[in-house]
Parts: C-alpha cells; structure tokens; sequence
C-alpha cells in the first residue's frame, strides 16, 4: 500500500491506553483496519506508517538520544569509531540504523530482528544501510546462531525501543550482550518503569544484576521516548555503558 494512498485516523485525545494496547485506524478506499502500534509485522508492510504515525505524530526522539548520547561517551575516550562494529538488536525498519550510520557512524553495522517484514522493510525503504541484516529469534542461542555472530566481532550493541513489552525477553538481550567484546560499548533504553518501579518484565532484576558486574555504566539518563496517543509525554531511561568482566558470559542465573 502506498503511503499516499491511506489516512491515519487517530483514537480520541481522552483514549487512556497502555503503549501495549495503543492502536491507529488506517482508512483507504476500499476497507478500514484497526492496527495496533506494536503490530510491527503490518505496520512494516506499509512504506513509511511506522515513520508517520511513530517519529511524526508522536515525535519519537529515542534514535537521536541513544545515537548522540553513545557518539559523546566514546568521543570522550581514545577510541577509533571507524572501528565500531555494531549489532543493532530489534532493528526494526532500519530508523535507529540509519542514525547510527549518520551520528556516530561505524565499520560494520548488522540488524537483527525477530520478524521478517523488519528486515522485507528494511531492503525496501533503507536498501545497503546494513552488512547483513538476520531474522533470528536469539532468546535460545544455539552453536548455529552463536557462530553467525561471533564471526562478526561485535564491539558495540545498540536495542532502541524493544525491551519489555512484550518485545525482547531478558534472556535474549543477555544473549546478545554476550556477543560483544568485552570493553564493548552498550547502549539501549528502557521504560523508567521497568527499571525501578512496578516492572513485570524481569528487567529490573536482569539489569540490577548486570549493572553490579558486567555492565559499567556511564550515563543513565531519563527523558521522554515519545508522547503516547493521548498526548502524554512517556518517560524512558537511555543508559549507555561498557562491558566489563567477561571472562564468564553474564548468565541470567543468580550467582551461588
Ligand atoms: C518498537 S520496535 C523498535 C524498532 C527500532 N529499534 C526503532 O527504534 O525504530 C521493536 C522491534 O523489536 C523487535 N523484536 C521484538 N521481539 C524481538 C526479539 N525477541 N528479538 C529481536 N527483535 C525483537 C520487533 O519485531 C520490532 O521490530
């Protein structure tokens, strides 16, 4: 479907929705389809919705934040950034990607999502943005898998609104921090919530844990994702870090 060729029609300003459970109503000629704004797999299969509805109307700043907060830690440090070899994990169509490559910039630069229309979106609106782009569910890391992403050295990961939520599970963003190098730079947000407060998602536990040993933060900051339906601002925390202590991977078990 063509972008031209739709309206969005959006839910009332009164409509008290969780983000989970937030949905717009794309009207064409022809039908009418209530789409939940974590329906990623239809909301991909529409050139340029995702932009319109996520960064336009909710005016989404989360790529901007993590990219520049992450370009000005390493820009504090001696380190060559045309040496950066990045995993962008729950890529998605390639938003965080591209301001990767435009902010910080990298050697090598790898998505990876758990769905195909991400990737089907990805070589349809940002075709050579990435290496290599794989759908791949990480959340059980097998000797396959594990050797796919070793090859590629990784000294960076980089997961932009995709914790929680029903989104990455904790053990998968383990898994995929423990494809970084060790020094690696590490960089995501998360809903201030599911760091310290009410969290169902076994964030807090995961990431209390791996900010006491291998996760060395240095920059915790909380500032608004984006606003939700209803106009309300919708606070994430951006922590960006370096991986410490690697001589064990981080496992998600409790340590005797
Ligand atoms: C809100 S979107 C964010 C996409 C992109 N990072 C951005 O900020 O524009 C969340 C993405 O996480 C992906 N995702 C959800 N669960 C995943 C998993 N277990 N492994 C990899 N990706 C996952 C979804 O398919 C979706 O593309």
């Amino acid at each position: 479907m063509d972008c031209e060729k739709f309206k969005i029609r959006y839910p009332e300003k009164e409509c008290t929705l969780d983000q989970d459970e937030e949905w717009v109503t794309i009207v064409t000629r022809d039908s009418t389809e209530k789409i939940r704004l974590n329906d990623y797999e239809k909301f991909y299969e529409i050139p340029g919705l995702y932009e319109k509805v996520i960064y336009d109307k909710l005016k989404c700043d989360s790529h901007r934040v993590i990219c520049e907060l992450l370009n000005n830690e390493i820009e504090k440090v001696v380190f060559n950034k045309k040496k950066l070899r990045v995993l962008d994990f729950g890529a998605g169509n390639g938003v965080v990607g591209e301001c990767l490559d435009k902010v910080v910039g990298c050697k090598v630069l790898i998505g990876l999502d758990i769905i195909q229309q991400a990737r089907d979106a990805v070589e349809r609106d940002r075709p050579k943005l990435y290496d290599e782009y794989y759908v791949m569910d990480i959340s059980q890391m097998d000797e396959c898998k594990q050797k796919i992403l070793n090859e590629w050295n990784f000294n960076a990961l980089v997961t932009v609104g995709a914790l929680g939520y029903g989104d990455i599970p904790p053990q998968a963003f383990i898994n995929a921090f423990n494809t970084i190098e060790d020094r690696g730079w590490i960089a995501f947000n998360i809903k201030d919530r599911f760091l310290n407060g009410d969290d169902d998602t076994g964030y807090k536990d995961t990431l209390k844990a791996m900010m006491g040993d291998s996760l060395e933060v240095l920059q915790k900051k909380r500032y608004c994702h984006r606003l939700s339906l209803s106009g309300e601002s919708l606070y994430y925390y951006a922590i960006i870090g370096r991986k410490v202590n690697n001589t064990h991977p981080y496992s998600h078990k409790k340590k005797a």
